[in-house]
């Protein structure tokens, strides 16, 4: 691979259209959800969910899932610390170009790690990285277990698996905390969406 010197022969272009004028075309203000929590935690569901209530109210989304980000962009990245890191920067850096395009983006990544999850807020102004905590018990999001994945994690066929033999740090202070073990998905749809008016993100 050819590595270019970035800060001598890479120069960046400023186009005409802004991220101001592609807001003002879809009224909107652009902003990350960023969902993080446990495999089974309910991430993608609740992100599904929120993104179908946000359309039909007329906003213009994009929902990035863990899962399937993992099909295409990231296939080439397992799940050791440094390929989870390298996963997450090149989520941050999409979700960073899909809000300059003026939308509202939503991601469903457990994102284990404070320091990256931080990292993405730093790509981001003030106020559009909002950082949703799916916070459902390890215990729960193991009883659920929807795609099998702890039980095999259990039975040693899963190296590295988030909550079993792979750390997940919490967020100290997310802006919404959903109680995911113990509410239902209306209910945490609804707790998205008062936040969401309550920051004066949607009308
Ligand atoms: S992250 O840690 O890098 O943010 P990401 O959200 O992209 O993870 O992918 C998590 C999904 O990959 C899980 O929902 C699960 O279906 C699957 N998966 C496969 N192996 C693992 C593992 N070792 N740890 C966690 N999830 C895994």
């Amino acid at each position: 691979m050819t590595v270019l010197n970035k800060d001598e022969n890479v120069i960046w272009h400023q186009h005409q259209v802004t991220k101001q004028t592609r807001s003002e075309l879809k009224k909107q203000k652009p902003v990350v959800l960023w969902f993080t929590g446990l495999s089974g935690a309910g991430k993608s569901t609740v992100a599904g969910a929120l993104e179908s209530q946000l359309a039909s109210l007329g906003y213009h989304t994009y929902l990035l899932d863990g899962d399937n980000v993992r099909h295409g962009l990231c296939s080439d990245l397992g799940f050791s610390s440094q390929d989870r890191r390298e996963n997450i920067r090149r989520i941050g850096e999409l979700a960073k170009l899909m809000a300059d395009a003026g939308l509202i983006v939503l991601s469903a990544f457990i994102s284990p790690h404070r320091i990256e999850r931080q990292m993405v807020r730093d790509l981001l102004p003030d106020g559009e990285f909002i950082e949703v905590f799916v916070n459902a018990p390890l215990e729960v999001c193991e009883k659920r277990d929807p795609k099998g994945l702890y039980k095999k994690a259990r039975a040693g066929e899963i190296p590295n698996f988030t909550g079993i033999d792979s750390e997940y740090q919490a967020p100290q202070d997310p802006e919404i905390d959903l109680p995911a073990g113990d509410k239902s998905l209306d209910e945490l749809v609804g707790i998205c969406l008062h936040q969401l008016r309550d920051r004066a993100i949607i009308e």
